[in-house]
């Protein structure tokens, strides 16, 4: 069998261009597939756009008010561009960027509606709920705060429409069960146990079309209706490797890696990915991801980074001040796994300077110098040797990468350290045996430093091979210190 890792991010709405909060969670992933590649399995890495519903209509129609559909389609070309080519700038590996408006996933959800109705999972209801538009659901009252949307600060309206409704009442006791039984892993353990508290409610079935939406995709039994956008959302995980629905053929892709190992998701959908993600599952008869792993807010000046806050900072922005490494690295040091982190320039240039420029620039460039200037005959060096890997496997797969960072950190600082104590600017001239020995050390550590940063800063560490492969010269300082 092969050692397969699947590995997916939410699909991101196209109203907005990619801010640092979207930024962190393709890094992550990316991260992480890129570690499982070096360590020999067999990855594939998913990510793309969330293309449909109120939204994306929303902003298209901002931008134009008489839009057609072709035109909004003409509209989320663009904005899925937008994303595809900052991640690219971003050195994002991913196997493939799915869309919701491709015709291949449109037909898989189609597909699965007529199954669900098939299987009589499906059915009618007039419905009246809140709705906040922003998270594109319906909300208890219980849900909001002073009459608001927590995430979002605005009072949600009251809807009222026929819809479709999926029988996601009739899962809940396995929903539970395969959360509490570890078949799917929900980390960190304190939103496992948020979500199996929610999950001593009732669950009440889940409306799966709109009435008033025009751009989604038709329900197959009832063209007046359009697919709700989460419903639709979901199916990428499935439709991303070829898979087309419960009657067809599945592909190859499908029986290599299906179910996702980790599947990343920001607190926020955690809930709906717990519940409504898995109900379809089940009604689909089919395995369950492995692991859905949830991390809080990168906020900015006290709250959420979010568009419709309006105070976000673009990834762009960062690799123009701290290259494309820099700006991986700053982003996976933040620890958001278990709490909200605040991020600043300020904050982010300080990190900056400690840890790249006089931490691990500062490093490889003197340890380099002093064998150039030394002259040392030194051995062959093993490039591949990474120490503790098992740790680092293991730290990989909680998403705990700033804890990696730590350890990368901590080299670093100890290696600086051991020149200046050793005085080894003196010493390879005073006792060049003993300078020699210590300088071997230093390559090795700076070697197993670019090791476990790697998927971290791939570039970074691509230079170091290169220059201890041609004799230690590097070509350009590795993380410039920033201008006064
Ligand atoms: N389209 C849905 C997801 C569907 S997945 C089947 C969606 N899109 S989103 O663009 O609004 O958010 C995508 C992800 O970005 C979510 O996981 C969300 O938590 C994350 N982030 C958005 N703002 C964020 C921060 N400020 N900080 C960190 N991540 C945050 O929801």
């Amino acid at each position: 069998m092969v050692d397969k890792f699947y590995i997916t991010t939410p699909i991101y709405y196209v109203n907005a261009r990619p801010h640092l909060g979207h930024a962190f969670t393709t890094i992550a992933a990316d991260v992480q597939a890129r570690w499982w590649r070096k360590r020999g399995k067999k990855v594939f890495f998913l990510t793309g756009t969330d293309e449909h519903g109120f939204k994306i209509e929303k902003s298209a129609l901002e931008n134009n008010p008489d839009a057609s559909l072709e035109e909004i389609q003409k509209f989320v070309d663009a904005q899925a561009s937008i994303f595809k080519k900052v991640w690219r700038k971003l050195n994002i590996s991913y196997d493939y960027f799915i869309r919701t408006t491709f015709k291949e996933h449109c037909q898989t959800v189609i597909n699965v509606l007529n199954y669900l109705r098939n299987e009589n999972l499906i059915y009618p209801k007039k419905y009246r709920g809140l709705y906040c538009p922003e998270c594109e659901e319906f909300k208890k009252r219980s849900d909001l705060v002073e009459g608001k949307c927590p995430f979002h600060q605005i009072k949600p309206k009251i809807v009222e429409e026929k819809n479709f409704f999926f029988k996601l009442s009739k899962f809940q006791e396995k929903i539970k069960q395969a959360i509490t039984s570890g078949e799917v892993k929900i980390e960190p353990e304190t939103r496992k146990n948020e979500i199996l508290k929610f999950l001593e409610k009732k669950l009440k079935d889940i409306s799966i079309s709109r009435e008033k939406i025009k751009w989604g995709i038709p329900l197959p039994f009832d063209k007046k209706q359009t697919t709700y956008v989460w419903l639709d959302a979901f199916l990428n995980y499935l439709s991303g490797l070829g898979w087309r629905g419960p009657y067809q053929k599945p592909s190859d892709k499908f029986l290599t890696f299906w179910p996702p190992d980790i599947q990343w998701v920001g607190k926020d959908i955690l809930r709906v990915h717990s519940t409504i993600w898995i109900g379809i599952l089940l009604a689909l008869h089919l395995p369950l991801p492995k692991k859905i792993l949830a991390h809080c807010f990168l906020s900015l000046k006290d709250q959420k980074m979010s568009k419709s806050v309006g105070n976000v900072i673009f990834p762009e922005e960062l690799i123009e001040k701290f290259g494309v490494d820099g700006t991986r690295y700053l982003l996976m040091a933040e620890p958001i796994l278990n709490r909200d982190s605040p991020v600043s320039w300020e904050l982010f240039k300080e990190k900056y300077q400690a840890d790249l420029a006089n931490g691990l620039g500062n490093l490889v460039s003197r340890v380099f110098k002093l064998i150039r200037i030394s002259h040392f005959q030194l051995p062959k060096f093993d490039l591949t040797k990474i120490e503790n890997v098992k740790k680092i496997d293991a730290l990989m797969n909680e998403g705990k990468i700033f804890n990696i960072i730590e350890i990368a950190q901590a080299k670093i600082t100890y290696a600086n350290q051991l020149i200046n104590k050793k005085q080894l600017w003196d010493l390879i001239k005073t006792h060049p045996n003993e300078a020699r020995t210590i300088i071997i050390r230093l390559v090795k550590t700076i070697i197993n430093i670019a090791n476990i940063l790697e998927p971290i800063t791939p570039n970074t560490t691509q230079t170091i091979y290169q220059a201890i492969s041609n004799g230690f010269i590097l070509k350009k300082q590795l993380f410039p210190r920033l201008p006064k």
